[in-house]
This record gives structure tokens, sequence and C-alpha cells, in this order.
């Protein structure tokens, strides 16, 4: 079976698909990660994306390899795990950035249908129930106010020991949907038979056992 979570930065998606896929023995699949990953080569290699030339060529030198330890996903940058590096609010930006440009997502489709293909997944991004998996059984687009998602990321930054600013973490969420809504291809939306949910006013563990619920309910009709 396969599950489409797409929404904004910032709704929760990763907590909420890791914890459903946990309680319904899915693999979690993070395409968010695979463009970070891509995102952090290009700014290691200071790459000019706006030429395409260029671009395809630093493209042609990037591995991603996706691998499981106890069910949690690590991303492999040319045989590096760069997991917890592609998690910084640079690479947030420039993943943003680059994703909207073609030969990097062309890079990643096969890669994300593949895995969806032989797997039960829950698959979270922003294209995933209208361009990599339309016919996905489940479809959820998780959104919640810029003002909860940019409180959630201060809160998690904080308790990492970082010393966030409020006003700079939302304007990253905004510049991101922004970028992430209106780019020209595989713009962020909700998929038309995608079940809206909007998180701001619920706890995690009630999205959780909201979308469990929808996956057990489709599993039956099955
Ligand atoms: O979910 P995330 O914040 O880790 O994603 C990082 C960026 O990657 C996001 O700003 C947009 C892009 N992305 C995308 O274009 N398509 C996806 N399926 C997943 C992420």
């Amino acid at each position: 079976m396969n599950v489409a979570i797409d929404g904004p930065a910032g709704a929760g998606k990763s907590t909420i698909a890791r914890l459903a896929a946990k309680k319904l023995g899915f693999l979690y699949v993070d395409t968010g990660a695979m463009y970070r990953a891509i995102a952090l080569y290009l700014l290691w290699d200071d790459t000019d994306i706006e030429n395409e030339e260029s671009l395809k060529k630093a493209l042609d030198r990037i591995n991603i390899n996706i691998v499981y330890e106890k069910g949690v996903q690590h991303v492999f940058l040319n045989f590096q795990d760069v997991s917890a590096e592609i998690r910084s609010e640079k690479v947030s930006i420039m993943a943003s950035k680059t994703s909207a440009l073609q030969p990097v997502r062309d890079k990643l489709l096969d890669l994300q249908k593949s895995i969806a293909a032989s797997n039960d997944v829950i698959m979270d991004g922003r294209d995933i129930g209208t361009n990599i998996l339309p016919n996905a059984e489940v479809k959820i687009y998780l959104d919640a106010s810029t003002d909860v998602r940019a409180k959630r990321r201060y809160d998690e930054m904080k308790a990492k020991g970082e010393s966030p600013d409020m006003e700079s973490i939302k304007k990253n969420i905004i510049l991101r949907d922004e970028q992430d809504m209106n780019r020209k291809i595989a713009p962020l939306r909700k998929a038309e038979d995608a079940v809206l949910i909007d998180s701001s006013d619920m706890s995690i563990d009630q999205v959780v056992d909201r979308i469990v619920a929808l996956v057990n309910k489709a599993g039956e009709k099955a």
C-alpha cells in the first residue's frame, strides 16, 4: 500500500509520517531529505545552478542512497551519511530553491517511484499525491498555520541547544512556502482526492491516529 503525505514546511509531516509508519509496519520515506542531500552537494560544490550544463554535470557526480537502519532512514550522499548535515537552515533554503529545477526533480523521480513500488510506504514531500504516487491508496494534505509551524521549528531548534530567532524562522517558512507553491514544476498543492488535515490545534498522537484510521479503512476496502 502507498500513503502520500504532502504539505508545507513545518506542518509536522516527518514526525507524523514516521510514527504512523511505525504503527502500521510501513517504510517511512522522507523525500525532502533527498532534495536536501542534493542541495548540500550543490552548496559544497558551489555549482552555478543557473547554468543548466554545470547543474547537470554536478548532478551526474551525485549518488544518493537511502539506507534503513532499525527503521530509521539515513541519506547517503556519495556514500557519506549526511542525515545530520542536511537539517541546517542554509540547506533548507537551498533545497527549496534547487528542488524547483527540472534536472534535480528528474534525478529523484525513479528512486522515489521504485521504493514505493516494492514496499508498503508512507512517503512525505510536496508532490507525492499529485505527481510521484498519483494512485496512492491514501493521500493526506497536512497543513498548519504559519505561526504554529514557526513555533514548532523554534522549539525543535531550542531542544537541540541552538539559539533560534523567531522572526528569521518565520521569514524562512514564508519564503519556502512561496517557492514550493509557486514553482512551475510539481508545485506543492493538495491533490483533489487528498484528505486535508489541519494540525494547528491537534496533538501529534491525534494526527497519527487519524492517518492510521484512514489507512486501515483503505486496507479494508482493498
Ligand atoms: O520536507 P523538507 O522541508 O525536508 O523539504 C526540503 C525542500 O525540498 C522543500 O522546501 C521543497 C523540496 N521538496 C520538494 O520539492 N518535493 C518533495 N517531494 C519534497 C521536498
